[in-house]
C-alpha cells in the first residue's frame, strides 16, 4: 500500500511508534524512525531504540533510517524533516507519535510537569507538521503533484479528559484543535490531515491500566497488541484514504471508531442581551434538553 512513500514516524523506537514504523515498512514504505530515547516520564535514558528498530525492519528485507533528534525542539524538528529528504529525496506522510507522561492531581502538577508534556505532545506535534508542511508547500507550488499524509496521535484524554493527567489531556485536546487547523490550511498543498486516540499496551499503559491492559489466555486474540492500531494509521498514512481529512478515529483492539466531536446542541437566541439571572434560567432549560457528555476517564 505505501510502496515509493517515505515516511516520518516520531518516538518509533518503542510502542505504538514501533509498531506503526514496522507495519509502513512492510508496506513498502522507506521510514525514517525518529526516537530520542527517553524514559516514560522524559527523563535521558540513551538505549537507543530508533536503531534497534532500523535493525529489525532492514533485517525483514525493508529499508529505514533512525533520526535521534527531539522533535520539541525547531533544530530536531527541521534536521527529522531533512533526514527524510537527505537520504530518500522526498516525504510523503509524518506521523506524530512521540510522547511521554507526567501525572498528578492538578492540585500537586507542577509548572515543570505542565510544561515538560505540553512541550513535547503539542509543540512536539506543531514543530515536526510545520517543516513537513513548507517543504510540500513548496513542492505545490513547484507545480509537482503532493498526496502528503499527517497522522497525528491525541488519545482517550485529550478527547473526554483523564482524572491525574490535566496537562496530558489539555495536550491531547490541543493536538485535535490543530489537527482541524491544519487540515483545513493544507489542503490546498494535497496535504491530508487526520488524528487518532489510540489504546494498547505500551509502557505507558502496562502499569496504569493493568487490568485493562493485561495480554490474553494462550491462543486468543491480543486486543491490547499496539500492532492492532497500526494497520488504520498505514491506510490513513498512504495514497489509498484519498478524500479523508480533519477527521478523527479511536483505534484499538479489532475496533474503529469514527469520533463525531463538538457540534451546536439546543440553543436559544432572545435577539437582544440577557440578565444574569435570565442567562441562568435559559441555560438550565437549555441543558436540560441537551445529551449529557460522556464522563472523563477515571471520574467517579
Ligand atoms: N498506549 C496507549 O494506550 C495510548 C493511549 C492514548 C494515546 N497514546 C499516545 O500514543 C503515543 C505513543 O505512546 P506509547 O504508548 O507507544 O508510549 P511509549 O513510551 O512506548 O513510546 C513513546 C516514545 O516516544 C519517545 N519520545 C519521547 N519524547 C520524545 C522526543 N522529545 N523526541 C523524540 N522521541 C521522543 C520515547 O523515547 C518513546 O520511545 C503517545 O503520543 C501517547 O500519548 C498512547
Amino acid at each position: 500500500m505505501c510502496e515509493g512513500r517515505v515516511v516520518i514516524v516520531t518516538g518509533a523506537g518503542r510502542g505504538l511508534g514501533r509498531a506503526h514504523a514496522v507495519a509502513f515498512a512492510a508496506e513498502g514504505a522507506r521510514v525514517v524512525v525518529n526516537d530520542l530515547g527517553v524514559a516514560l516520564d522524559g527523563s535521558p535514558q540513551a538505549d537507543g531504540p530508533a536503531e534497534q528498530v532500523v535493525a529489525r525492519i532492514r533485517a525483514a528485507g525493508g529499508e529505514a533510517v533512525a533520526h535521534g533528534g527531539d522533535i520539541a525542539s525547531a533544530e530536531g524538528a527541521a534536521s527529522l524533516v531533512r533526514c527524510a529528504l537527505d537520504h530518500y529525496g522526498r516525504l510523503d506522510t509524518l506521523v506524530n507519535n512521540a510522547g511521554f507522561l507526567r501525572d498528578r492531581m492538578l492540585v500537586n502538577l507542577d509548572e515543570g510537569a505542565w510544561d515538560a508534556v505540553m512541550r513535547v505532545h503539542l509543540k512536539g506535534h506543531f514543530l515536526p507538521l510545520k517543516h513537513a508542511a513548507a517543504w510540500w508547500r513548496a513542492e505545490a507550488k513547484a507545480g509537482r503533484q503532493v498526496a502528503a499524509r499527517v497522522v497525528n496521535t491525541s488519545s482517550g484524554a485529550g478527547l473526554l479528559g483523564s482524572v491525574g493527567q490535566g496537562n496530558y489531556s489539555a495536550a491531547k485536546a490541543g493536538i485535535l484543535g490543530l489537527t482541524m487547523v491544519a487540515a483545513a490550511e493544507m489542503g490546498r498543498y494535497g496535504v491530508q490531515v487526520n488524528a487518532i486516540a489510540p489504546a494498547a499496551r505500551t509502557r505507558m499503559t502496562e502499569e496504569a491500566f493493568a487490568a485493562a491492559m493485561a495480554p490474553p489466555a494462550e491462543g486468543e486474540f491480543d486486543a491490547m497488541a499496539p500492532e492492532n492500531v497500526s494497520p488504520l494509521v498505514v491506510w490513513l498514512g498512504s495514497d489509498a484514504s484519498a478524500g479523508v481529512t480533519g477527521r478523527v478515529f479511536e483505534a484499538e483492539g479489532g475496533r474503529i471508531t469514527v469520533m463525531e466531536g463538538w457540534r451546536p446542541g439546543p440553543t436559544a437566541d432572545r435577539g437582544a442581551r440577557w440578565s444574569p439571572a435570565e442567562a441562568g434560567e435559559a441555560a438550565l432549560k437549555l441543558l436540560s434538553a441537551s445529551t449529557a457528555p460522556l464522563p472523563p476517564y477515571g471520574a467517579e
